[in-house]
């Protein structure tokens, strides 16, 4: 069995997806079931961490021990991951948030007309890049990168813009990686180096991650 080598060590982490309504009876949603983010959460509970699970809509049952902030909306998440900021030391934004949200949301169900229904959508707020802009100096921030192409550039460039520590880059175009499997294909980006994962599980990848992290804190602890 593990080491219970993170004791004490508080752990924020996103999973799942946003529900965005249209009307009351309409959502636009991604494929995300929040497997990836509720395996990060099991991992760093069997690891003796406190954790904080800001989850959107899932089928999954949140490990006991973990306390789950149940939220639908990107709007909804935002508000969770930022009321819960300050007392945690490790963030993970496990999470597919919604980047858009229909402009409208009527209270009435939308009824069908003649011709094209055109659904005009406003950005919804990026929280990885504000928990970049706003956590403390002891605070490792992990993020998740979900590409189909040019993955390797395209998560350096968030990780720089984030202003994130880590970024797990996740291939979702590949076999066995990414949305909905129970197994991934990542790799580990972070300023010092990259390391290639074969396929594992996803809770393999989990304990992976945390590796890294531990080892992120402690080099800091170091200076
Ligand atoms: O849930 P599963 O079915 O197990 O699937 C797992 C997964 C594919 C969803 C997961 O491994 C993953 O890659 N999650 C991140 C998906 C994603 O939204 O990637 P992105 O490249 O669009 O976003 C980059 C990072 O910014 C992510 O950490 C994301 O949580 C964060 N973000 C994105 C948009 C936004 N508005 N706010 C954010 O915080």
């Amino acid at each position: 069995p593990k080491v219970r080598d993170l004791e004490g060590v508080r752990v924020l982490i996103t999973a799942g997806r946003n529900n965005e309504p249209l009307d009351p009876v309409r959502f636009i949603t991604n494929r995300s079931t929040g497997r990836m983010g509720y395996a990060l959460a099991e991992a760093a509970l069997a690891r003796g961490a406190d954790v904080t699970l800001v989850s959107g809509p899932s089928g999954l049952t949140p490990p006991s021990g973990v306390r789950t902030v149940p939220v639908e909306t990107g709007l909804e998440m935002y508000a969770g991951v930022m009321e819960h900021l300050d007392a945690h030391d490790v963030i993970i934004g496990a999470a597919a948030v919604a980047d858009y949200r229909p402009k409208e949301r009527s209270t009435a169900k939308i009824k069908k007309k003649d011709g094209p229904l055109v659904i005009e959508m406003v950005r919804n707020p990026d929280i990885l890049l504000e928990v970049g802009q706003r956590k403390r100096a002891d605070q490792v921030l992990v993020g998740f990168a979900a590409e189909t192409n040019d993955v390797l550039e395209n998560a350096r460039g968030k990780l720089q813009r984030k202003k994130a520590d880590l970024f797990v880059a996740n291939d979702v175009s590949r076999e066995g990686a990414g949305f909905g499997t129970d197994t991934n294909i990542v790799t580990l980006i972070d300023r010092e180096r990259e390391v290639d994962l074969p396929l594992m599980s996803k809770r393999d990848v989990a304990d992976r991650v945390l590796d890294r992290v531990l080892e992120l804190r402690l080099e800091r602890q170091d200076v």
